[in-house]
């Protein structure tokens, strides 16, 4: 049984047992499927929305070739596939990485998959996949968030076939 665990007043307490419980959580040691991959991702993606505050998407995406395929996710339904180059994620892809958008209304070619977003981050990581964040506030991610996140995407990306 899993149930998401209580916050404390400590970021740094709260960010610690995330990443502790995110080891445990995210069995086997080293992925040896694409199946496995996805297992990994789901749970990631289900964790981090429950921990975060403030978010309404968390969810990866997946490049082939020039696009980006919509991976596990928890949020509403969202687009795919997008163009590298495109949008918050293309763009951060493409670059190789990271951004975070403070307001969404005022990047070039956001690509609004759910109305209330207002703020995103986009995390680009082991070659070929991208962690992104939605939050209905504006100026929601700040660079100790992206320092958190990117702690999580290397876990993912030793774990990762
Ligand atoms: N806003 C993103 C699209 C993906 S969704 O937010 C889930 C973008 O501009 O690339």
């Amino acid at each position: 049984m899993f149930e998401p665990f209580k916050l404390t007043e400590s970021r740094t307490e709260n960010e610690t047992n995330f990443l502790e419980n995110l080891e445990y959580l995210i069995q086997p040691e080293k992925c040896r499927t694409e199946a496995e991959n996805i297992a990994v991702l789901a749970n990631t993606s289900s964790f981090l929305f429950w921990f975060l505050q403030d978010v309404n998407w968390v969810g990866f995406y997946i490049k082939k070739k020039d696009q980006l395929f919509l991976g596990p996710f928890q949020g509403l339904p969202a687009c795919t596939p997008l163009s590298l180059g495109s949008g918050v994620c293309g763009t951060s892809m493409k670059e190789g990485k990271p951004k975070i958008v403070n307001d969404t209304s005022l990047f070039p070619g956001h690509i609004a998959c759910d109305k209330n977003s207002r703020s995103e981050i986009a995390i680009p990581f082991a070659g070929t996949i991208l962690l992104d964040i939605d939050s209905p506030v504006k100026n929601r991610f700040s660079k100790d968030d992206l320092i958190f996140l990117q702690k999580i995407c290397n876990i993912l990306e030793k774990k990762l076939f």
